[in-house]
């Protein structure tokens, strides 16, 4: 366990690759983060709850699609590892925690996962290590709920460093420059910097996502540039973790309530019979003022659904409101009853009434290529379709089955593409890269499209929506 005193000691470390790193919350984006900083050349421990996904990191297996098992073996290699055992928190500079933030039944923030992570690391925290609350959260948490916790729980007269001033630039964090932070390190530092994980973005690496990050104090925000700096192209320092923390929320809920645009101006050009898809990529080419969201069947996945939920909590203790949030919100959850008004309809213009029909839905995982079914929207409609008497079942090349989960429940085995001739419909949720689109068109009875996959095609069989 090392005892460092000064913060451009602290730097010096890192440059040097004797910080040891520690993750917490080895899922989408914990394990990818791992990697990275193993590959960086850093020792890496990631901790987990899950005694199974530790077993199989320390097997070289791992459980999620797009991280390939040569790069967890790199990672093996260099020395990484994962365990359950918090007890070996206390022989890490730097700790990184990547839990879930998750919604509450009431579309409340349930902290839970960050507040079981403090009270794990609060008694292995000593003087001189580093830190950063990377799951995205309401503004306030850093400073409100991990600091007093912290210091509340961890060693007796361990503090968080507070002082005064902060960082504005990444520049002033090279060692030399460190010189004049406050020194020596007097107590823990703590920092927040929100991931930007886009899982299943082959087109920009993760190195190339500036890293925003937002210290207690001027020490912390330079110890965590100095470290994200190993293996990020840039970090952008803000001036508070509160700053840090709405800049994910900004981010996520600005996606949200574009996507909930389009998708209202989407039911009303298909009204108007206008393809909204020309329309947009039309718009896109003005090379200023626009940016192009595209419409789908529902929004899903671990954050544009549920982030703005934390912000609109977060606001009413402010006694202000957040109308775009609730309207976006409402809009994107009306989706999948749209997709199923157009499934009915278009089955009927076929002579057959959605109940008692059978329907085979393409992609059950919220988004293309990636094996990751929270919050997805396919889930919302499979239990709307089924509801309406339609006989369901579905095909996804990363689920073979599909049972129950946080907000639904659905028991099922995926079914072979080679079937989708037997279903009155066919219904593309889901647009994986695996499935060829004319080869589906071609053998189904009725194909509704969700995702335009279907562009350029011309068959009566097609409803697009
Ligand atoms: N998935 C994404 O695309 C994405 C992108 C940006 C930000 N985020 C944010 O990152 C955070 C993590 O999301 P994720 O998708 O990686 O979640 P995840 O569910 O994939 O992984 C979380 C991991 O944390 C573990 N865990 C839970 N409680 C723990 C505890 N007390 N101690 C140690 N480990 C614990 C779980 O077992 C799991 O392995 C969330 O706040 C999320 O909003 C996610």
């Amino acid at each position: 366990m090392s005892r460092l005193l000064l913060l451009s000691e602290w730097i010096e470390r890192v440059e040097s690759r004797e910080t040891r790193v520690a993750i917490i919350g080895l899922g989408y984006v914990g394990l990818p983060l791992a990697l990275l900083f193993a590959k960086a050349g850093f020792q890496v421990t990631g901790f987990d709850i899950d005694a199974a996904k530790v077993a199989m990191l320390n097997e070289g297996r791992s459980y999620i699609h797009h991280i390939a098992p040569e790069d967890l073996a790199a990672a093996r290699s260099a020395g990484f590892s994962a365990t359950t055992d918090f007890a070996r928190l206390r022989e890490c500079d730097a700790v990184l925690l990547c839990v879930p933030t998750p919604l509450n039944a009431d579309h409340t923030p349930d902290m839970s996962y960050i507040e079981d992570t403090v009270r794990a690391l609060a008694p292995h925290t000593f003087v001189g290590q580093l830190i950063v609350l990377e799951s995205t959260t309401w503004p306030g948490t850093t400073t409100e709920l991990v600091l007093p916790e912290l210091e509340r729980l961890g060693p007796a007269g361990l503090r968080v460093m507070r002082a005064a001033g902060t960082l504005n630039s990444a520049d002033e964090v090279d060692p030399s420059a460190a010189a004049d932070l406050p020194q020596p390190l007097t107590g823990a530092m703590l920092a927040f910097s929100p991931e930007r994980e886009d899982p299943g973005n082959t087109t920009t690496p993760r190195h190339a996502v500036p890293k925003v990050i937002g210290g207690i104090d001027r020490s912390a925000s330079a110890a965590a540039a100095a470290l994200y700096a190993t293996i990020f192209d840039r970090t952008v320092i803000v001036s508070s973790t509160e700053a840090a923390e709405m800049t994910k929320l900004l981010e996520n809920i600005y996606r949200g309530v574009n996507i909930a645009l389009v998708n209202e101006l989407k039911q009303l050009c298909l009204a108007m019979k206008i393809d909204i898809w020309e329309v947009i990529d039309a718009a896109a080419t003005k090379p200023f003022g626009f940016q192009a969201f595209y419409p789908g069947p529902g929004i899903g996945g671990h954050c544009i659904p549920v982030d703005p939920f934390y912000l609109s909590w977060r606001a009413r203790q402010f006694d202000r409101p957040t109308r775009f949030i609730e309207l976006a919100g409402e809009v994107n959850e009306a989706m999948p009853s749209f997709v199923v008004q157009t499934v009915e309809r278009a089955l009927e213009r076929a002579g057959t009434a959605l109940r008692g029909a059978s329907v085979l839905l393409l992609g059950i995982a919220y988004k293309r290529d990636v094996d990751d079914l929270r919050e997805s929207p396919a889930l919302t409609i499979f239990s709307l379709l089924q509801q309406a008497g339609a006989a369901v079942s579905y095909n996804d090349p990363f689920f073979a089955e599909v049972g129950a989960g946080r907000h639904y429940s659905i028991q099922a085995h995926s079914t072979a593409l080679e079937r989708a001739g037997e279903f009155d419909c066919v219904l593309l949720v889901t647009d994986h890269s695996a499935y060829d689109i004319a080869a589906l068109v071609a053998a189904s009875k009725l194909f509704v499209d969700t995702r335009n996959a279907t562009r350029g095609m011309t068959s009566r069989k097609i409803v697009r929506c």
